[in-house]
C-alpha cells in the first residue's frame, strides 16, 4: 500500500540509494523535481542571453572564442537538464511553454543587463561561481539522472568561473579606467549574485522538504555563506571592494558577516518586473517561432521515413 511504498522510498533516500526513473517515488517528489530541474534548465538557456550581447564586442579573438565556448556549454547544460526532466515523465515542450507564458521561473540573475565588458568577467566569476556552490551538492542529489547530469555540468562550470575571474583580474590589474570598470561592474552584480541562492531558509517554501528528500544537501543560507566566504578573499586579492558596508570577517564563527539582501528587489525580479525580464522571455519566444520551420521539416521527414519503413 501507499504508506509502505512511501516508507520504503524514504528508507532508500536515507540510505543514500539513488532513486531511478522507473522506481516508485511519491508524486510530490516527482512534482518538485520537475519544477526544480525544468527551471534549472530554463536558467541555463536564458543565461546565454546576457553573454550573447558581448560575443561581437569581445576585445580580442581569444576572449571571443572562450565566451563562445562558455555559451555553447550553457546550451548543453540546458539540453542535459531538459532530458533529465523527461525521465520524470514531463514533456519538454510543456515546460518551455510554461517559461514563455511566465508560469515557470528561471534564475533572477539573468534579468540584469550586461553593460560593459567587465560584466562578462563578473558573470563568469560571480554567477557561475554561485552556480558551482549550488550545483556541487546537487551531484549528491537523491534523484539519479539529476545527480549524474550535475557531474558533467560542474566540470564545465569550473572553466566558466576561471575564465571570468581571469577577465576581472586582468582589468583590476590594468589601467585606472579598466580597474574602475571592474569595480563599477562588481557594484552592480554582487547583491543580485547573492540573491541567486534563493530566499532565507526561514522564508523558503521548499528547503525543509527538499532537504528531507536529499534533493538539497545544504540550505540556501548555508550555500550563500559558503559563496561569500570563498569570494571575498578573491576580491581582496585583486584589489576590488565588495559593495557591502556591513561585510566583516567574524573571528568567532570563521565566516564573513554581511549585510541584509534587498528582498523587495528579489521578489520584484522573480515576479517578472526586473530590468530585462520582458526582453529575455521575448527572445526565447522569438527563438521558438523562428525555429518552427526546422521542427516542421524534421517532423515531415520523420513521418516519411516511418511510412517508408512500414513498406
Ligand atoms: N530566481 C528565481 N526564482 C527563485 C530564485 C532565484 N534566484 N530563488 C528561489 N526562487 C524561487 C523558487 O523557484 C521557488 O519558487 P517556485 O516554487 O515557483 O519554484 C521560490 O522562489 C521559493 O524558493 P525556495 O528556496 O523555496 O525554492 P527551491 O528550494 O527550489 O530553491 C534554488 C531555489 C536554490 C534555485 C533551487 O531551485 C536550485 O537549487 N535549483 C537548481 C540550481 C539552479 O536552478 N540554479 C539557477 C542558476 S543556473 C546557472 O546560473 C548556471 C550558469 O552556468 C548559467
Amino acid at each position: 500500500n501507499l504508506e509502505a511504498l512511501d516508507k520504503n522510498f524514504q528508507d532508500k533516500v536515507d540510505r543514500e540509494i539513488k532513486i531511478e526513473p522507473k522506481d516508485y517515488m511519491p508524486d510530490a517528489y516527482r512534482k518538485t523535481l520537475i519544477r526544480q530541474i525544468s527551471q534549472h534548465a530554463h536558467s541555463e538557456i536564458v543565461g546565454q542571453l546576457p553573454e550573447a550581447n558581448w560575443v561581437t564586442r569581445a576585445p580580442n579573438l581569444r576572449r571571443k572564442a572562450v565566451l563562445l565556448a562558455k555559451i555553447q556549454d550553457e546550451a548543453g547544460h540546458g539540453l542535459y537538464l531538459y532530458s533529465a526532466v523527461e525521465t520524470l515523465g514531463a514533456d519538454r515542450e510543456d515546460t518551455i511553454d510554461d517559461l514563455h507564458s511566465g508560469k515557470a521561473k528561471y534564475s533572477s540573475i539573468f534579468n540584469y543587463p550586461t553593460l560593459t565588458w567587465a560584466d562578462m568577467g563578473m558573470v563568469g566569476w560571480l554567477v557561475d561561481g554561485a552556480a558551482i556552490m549550488n550545483q556541487v551538492p546537487l551531484c549528491r542529489c537523491s534523484y539519479g539522472p539529476y545527480a549524474r547530469a550535475m557531474v558533467r555540468v560542474c566540470k564545465e562550470e569550473s572553466f566558466h568561473q576561471r575564465q571570468g575571474f581571469e577577465i576581472v583580474t586582468q582589468l583590476a590589474r590594468g589601467t585606472q579606467v579598466q580597474k574602475e570598470m571592474a569595480q563599477e561592474s562588481l557594484n552592480r552584480w554582487w547583491w543580485p549574485s547573492l540573491m541567486m541562492f534563493g530566499p532565507n531558509d526561514a522564508e523558503s517554501t521548499h528547503t525543509a522538504q527538499s532537504m528531507a528528500w536529499k534533493i538539497k544537501r545544504n540550505t540556501n543560507d548555508e550555500l550563500r555563506q559558503m559563496f561569500v566566504d570563498a569570494t571575498v578573499p578573491q576580491a581582496e586579492l585583486i584589489g576590488l571592494k565588495i559593495p557591502d558596508k556591513d561585510l566583516k570577517f567574524n573571528e568567532e564563527t570563521g565566516h564573513y558577516d554581511f549585510g541584509e539582501i534587498d528582498w523587495d528587489e528579489f521578489w520584484q525580479v522573480v515576479k517578472g518586473y526586473g530590468p530585462c525580464n520582458d526582453e529575455r522571455v521575448a527572445a526565447r519566444k522569438k527563438a521558438k517561432e523562428d525555429g518552427m520551420w526546422v521542427r516542421e521539416a524534421a517532423n515531415v521527414y520523420a513521418e516519411k521515413r516511418a511510412r517508408r519503413n512500414k513498406k
